[in-house]
């Protein structure tokens, strides 16, 4: 048999402006990609990580696996932004029975929200550096309500939700798979959304550092639509790629511009954040993702900015392609968008 199926899912990533769908299958060769799809989301559908119209986008959901025939009903989903916290806390070293209360005792100085709304999962990282007695835990908690709303999405589409993840370790997960990393090498990861951005600072498969905000394409199609006087759907069309006058393209491309410099700033920050908090840590390279690594200026000023190498990532890089299928046009059209529906493509169900 080709692909042995068992415990494969499929990747979805229900991003705020286009859904990807990613199939991967196994052979003794290595992974091989076998479905890939996006689908646009009108706007207003998802609004601040939350979805606004459940019917239209379960009904999106369905029409994306049906075009790309994937009959596989066990997904992979994730979130991301608001209602997901991210930490890494440090605790007393503690026996494996106690470990659990321990931990959710300690969470609640760092959760934002009342714990019982929260569903958490934690990772013990390892020793602190500081204390033998101490150790550190990757905490991270989702609220209840953003996940059973993702279920019933999921359920609504008649799919079956085997894997609920965090977007940013999605992105890593894909990230690692991909030749030639360093691992002793500090990277960021950034990957620039529609509605936020996340970024990721990792030293091999540990990561030092998280962010995320809420900087991302939407205030490029919010500018544009304000100072041309044109709707959403209309600038997103124009920022595609679609059709412009020569009055658009000029307020497109200045606000762009903007925009770019903005993030590039928020970036920065980050990075020099991390930079005077870590003795003589240095990020040495950084990795874009998301359909705001199109943007004209974002690459190239982050390069100047902070004089390292600035590239974009090619998520297909540790799978194997059919070129038939996918040709060298589809990865590098597909590539900024696809990384987390990729990531999830490749957890397996008894993953945690
Ligand atoms: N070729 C391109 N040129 C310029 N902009 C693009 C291009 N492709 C995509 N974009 C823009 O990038 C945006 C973000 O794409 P992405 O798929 O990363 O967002 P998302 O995952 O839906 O958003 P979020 O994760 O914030 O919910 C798109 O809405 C689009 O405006
Ligand atoms: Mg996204």
């Amino acid at each position: 048999m080709l692909f042995r199926k068992m415990d494969h899912l499929v990747g979805l990533d229900i991003g705020s402006s286009f859904i990807k769908v990613a199939e991967i299958g196994t052979s003794k060769k290595g992974n091989i990609l076998k479905n890939f799809g996006v689908a646009q989301v009108s706007p207003g559908t998802i609004v601040e990580g939350r979805v606004a119209d459940m019917d239209g986008l379960a009904n999106t959901i369905r029409t994306l696996f049906k075009t790309h025939k994937i009959k596989e009903k066990n997904v992979a989903i994730s979130t991301g932004g608001h209602s997901v916290v991210i930490k890494t806390i440090n605790t007393a070293k503690v026996p494996e029975n106690e470990l659990q209360a321990t931990i959710y005792s300690e969470a609640e100085q760092y959760i934002p929200y009342d714990i019982d709304d929260v569903n958490i999962d934690y990772q013990i990282l390892g020793e602190s550096d500081f204390s033998p007695d101490q150790m550190n835990v990757l905490l991270v908690a989702v609220k209840k309500d953003l996940v059973a709303e993702y279920i019933d999405l999921i359920t609504l589409a008649g799919l079956t939700p085997k894997i609920i993840d965090v977007d940013t370790f999605a992105l890593q997960n894909i990230y690692e798979t991909l030749p030639g990393g360093d691992p002793e090498q500090v990277i960021l990861l950034v990957d620039v959304g529609a509605s936020k951005t996340s970024l990721n600072i990792l030293k091999g498969a540990i990561s030092l550092m998280m962010r995320d905000n809420v900087s991302g394409t939407n205030q490029i199609l919010d500018e544009l639509s304000d100072t041309v006087g044109i709707s959403i759907e209309a600038a997103q069309n124009m920022l595609l790629g679609g059709k412009a006058s020569q009055k658009e393209a000029t307020a497109l491309a200045e606000i762009s511009r903007n925009t770019a410099n903005a993030w590039c700033s928020e970036i920065c920050d980050v990075v020099h954040t991390f930079q005077s908090s870590s003795n003589e840590l240095k990020v040495e390279k950084i990795i874009l993702s998301g359909g705001g690594g199109y943007v004209e200026g974002l690459s190239q000023n982050l390069q100047s900015e902070l004089d390292i190498e600035v590239v974009a990532i090619n998520p297909f890089d540790g799978l194997i392609l059919d070129a038939k299928k996918f040709p060298a046009s589809f990865v590098a059209k597909a590539g900024l968008q696809a990384p987390i529906a990729l990531g999830l493509a490749l957890r397996r169900v008894d993953d945690k």
